[in-house]
C-alpha cells in the first residue's frame, strides 16, 4: 500500500472514530462523571433533614397572595439528565414560579428571534441591584439589564411573537409545559393579586418605552409578564424543567427537544451572574451553579451535562432567595462536587 492510500485509508478510519464518538457524545444523557442513585438517595435526604427546621426568612408579602401560602413548606426535587428523579418532602404542591419564569421566557425569545437579536435588545450585564430597582433601568447602559430583572424580563416578554397579549401569552404557557413535560396552569388568585399591585413593574414599562427598550405595548407586556410569573409549578415540574437545561434543551422525561442546544450556555450563563439578584456574586462565590430563584420560593440550580434540582420553601432573605433553598442546593452542590469552577465536577480529584 502506498503511503499516499495509508494516510487516506487511516484518515478515513479516523473520520469514521471520530463520527461514532461524537454520535456517542450527542445521544449519550448520562454524564461520565454522574454521583451515583446511593449518592443522590442519600445527599438529598440529608439535604432535607439538615434544613427543615429553619425559619429563617420571610415570605414574600408585596404579592399578598404569596402572603398566605404556609411558610413551612419544603420539597427538594433532582431529576437527572438520564430522566431518574429523587425527591423528598414537598414535591407535589404547586406554587407559583415567578422569577424563574424568566428563564424560560428568555428561551422562547431566543427560539423566535436568535440569540445575537435578543442580546442586542435586552443586554445581558448584571445590575448588582434588587430585580425591581426603577434606578438600574435609567442608570444601566442597556436600561433593560438582563433578561432576569423585572426590566429585562418585561423586555424579553414584549418579544414574544403573537398578534395579541394572548397569544403571546398562551405560547409561553404551551413552551413552559413542553420544559416540564407535564401540563402546566395559571395560579389564578396568585395573578389577580400581582395585577392587582404591580405599579412598579409598570413604571418600569414605562421607563422602557422613554429608552425604546421595550417591543410591544409597555402595559400589555406586564400583563403577559405577570401571567408568566403566576403560572403553577411543583418543585417535581420544576426540576424537570432545570433538567431540560441541563440536557441541552432536549427534556430528559418526555425526549423533546424543547431549546435549541446552541441557547443553553447563554441561559445558564445569565442564570449565574443575574438567577439570584444582588445575591448572584456571593452565590457564584460559594455554590458555583447557575441557578434562577423566584419570590415564590422556588429555586431551581442546573448542573449541566448532568441534571437539575428544584427547591421548594417560602421563606426569603433580603435579596428576595428562598433561604432553605439555597442552604440545600449549597449543602448537595458541595457534597457531590457540582460546582461547575472545580475541576472535581468533571471528576479531575
Ligand atoms: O415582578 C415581580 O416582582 C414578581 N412577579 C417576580 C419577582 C421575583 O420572583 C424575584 N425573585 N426572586
Amino acid at each position: 500500500m502506498s503511503h499516499f492510500v495509508h494516510r487516506v485509508r487511516s484518515g478515513i478510519f479516523g473520520f469514521v472514530l471520530l463520527a461514532a464518538l461524537t454520535n456517542v457524545a450527542i445521544s449519550q444523557s448520562k454524564s461520565p462523571v454522574a454521583p451515583s442513585e446511593q449518592a443522590y438517595n442519600n445527599i438529598v435526604k440529608q439535604a432535607y433533614d439538615n434544613f427543615k427546621d429553619d425559619s429563617s426568612g420571610k415570605n414574600a408579602d408585596y404579592i399578598p397572595a404569596l402572603a398566605k401560602v404556609d411558610s413551612k413548606l419544603y420539597g427538594i426535587a433532582i431529576v437527572t439528565t438520564d430522566g431518574r428523579v429523587y425527591k423528598i418532602g414537598d414535591v407535589d404542591k404547586a406554587f407559583s414560579i415567578q422569577s424563574i419564569s424568566k428563564v424560560f421566557t428568555l428561551a422562547l425569545a431566543m427560539e423566535e428571534l436568535g440569540a445575537d437579536e435578543v442580546f442586542k435588545k435586552v443586554g445581558s450585564e448584571p445590575t448588582g441591584r434588587p430585580f425591581n430597582s426603577i434606578p438600574a433601568v435609567v442608570d444601566m447602559p442597556t436600561h433593560a439589564g438582563n433578561p432576569y430583572v423585572n426590566a429585562g424580563a418585561i423586555a424579553t416578554a414584549s418579544l414574544i411573537r403573537g398578534s395579541s397579549a394572548d397569544e403571546k401569552w398562551k405560547k409561553l404557557l404551551a413552551f413552559y409545559t413542553k420544559a416540564a413535560g407535564t401540563q402546566l396552569s395559571l395560579l389564578e388568585d396568585v395573578y389577580q393579586s400581582e395585577a392587582a399591585t404591580n405599579t412598579g413593574n409598570k413604571a418600569i414599562s414605562m421607563l422602557l418605552a422613554k429608552y425604546d427598550r421595550i417591543y410591544s405595548d409597555p402595559f400589555e407586556s406586564v400583563d403577559v409578564y405577570t401571567k408568566a410569573c403566576s403560572v403553577g409549578v411543583t418543585a417535581n415540574q420544576l426540576a424537570v424543567m432545570g433538567a431540560t437545561l441541563a440536557n441541552n434543551g432536549k427534556n430528559p422525561v418526555t425526549g423533546e427537544q424543547v431549546i435549541k442546544r446552541e441557547n443553553v450556555p447563554h441561559i445558564l450563563s445569565a442564570m449565574l451572574m443575574a438567577g439570584l439578584y444582588d445575591g448572584s456574586g456571593s452565590w457564584a462565590w460559594h455554590v458555583g451553579i447557575p441557578a434562577k430563584s423566584g419570590v415564590g420560593g422556588g429555586i431551581v440550580a442546573v448542573m449541566p451535562g448532568k441534571g437539575a434540582m428544584a427547591v421548594f420553601a417560602p421563606p426569603l432573605d433580603n435579596a428576595g432567595n428562598s433561604v432553605k433553598a439555597q442552604k440545600a442546593i449549597a449543602y448537595v452542590a458541595d457534597q457531590l462536587n457540582m460546582n461547575i469552577f472545580s475541576p472535581a465536577s468533571v471528576g479531575l480529584q
